[in-house]
């Protein structure tokens, strides 16, 4: 399935046509190696003076830390998500080389994120970022100790056809896509 965006200027293919979606092949496998070309445009994102600080847990489906994480979602997120083939929880480091806060670390990890969410997508691999799930409990699930933080799960896998879902999860994948105008957050 695809779900190209309507785009009011021509944007890059893979811009274009990535989504988020909930219906994934539950038969589908991912492998580190599948991910890796995804982590590696993860790697050359820019960051506040290059400390690039991000770090990913990655769980497949079946071993120990994809259940690990996949306890932890929320509501509607824990119906769909585990039918992904892998659960990525990104982590950033808060604090710079000298120890002072980094104003900039989740905004290089999101920066990060974008990236490994662009090359996955150009590998035919789909990502859906997610917010819904227990902070503290994934944290210490996955032993996760300051000056790290947990910041969002995202779900990869390949997009399944909705005819294939639970109704409730194929309704969302027809739901229209819409942005703001860019008049509206460009001056
Ligand atoms: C930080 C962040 C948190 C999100 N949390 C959730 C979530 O908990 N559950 C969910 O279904 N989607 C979640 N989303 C997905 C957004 O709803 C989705 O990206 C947005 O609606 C735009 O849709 P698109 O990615 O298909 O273009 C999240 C996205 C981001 C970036």
């Amino acid at each position: 399935m695809t779900r190209r965006a309507p785009t009011n200027f021509p944007i890059l293919d893979v811009l274009a046509e990535r989504w988020s979606p909930r219906a994934f092949d539950q038969d589908a496998t991912l492998t580190m190696a599948d991910l890796s070309p995804a982590f590696e445009a993860a790697r050359w994102a820019p960051s506040a003076n290059n400390l690039q600080p991000w770090s990913f847990i990655v769980g497949f489906r079946g071993d120990e830390t994809f259940e690990k994480i996949a306890a932890t979602l929320s509501g509607f997120n824990a119906s769909w998500a585990p039918h992904a083939s892998a659960l990525i929880v990104t982590v950033t480091h808060t604090l710079t080389a000298s120890g002072r806060q980094n104003a900039f670390a989740r905004y290089d990890l999101g920066q990060a994120v974008a990236h490994l969410s662009i090359q996955a997508q150009a590998d035919g691999i789909s990502l859906h970022q997610m917010g819904g799930f227990d902070i503290e409990a994934i944290t210490e699930a996955l032993g996760v100790h300051e000056p790290l933080e947990v910041v969002t799960v995202i779900a990869a896998g390949i997009a399944a056809d909705p005819a294939t879902v639970s109704d409730e999860v194929a309704e969302r994948e027809f739901a229209p896509r819409e942005r703001k105008d860019a008049s509206e957050f460009v001056r």
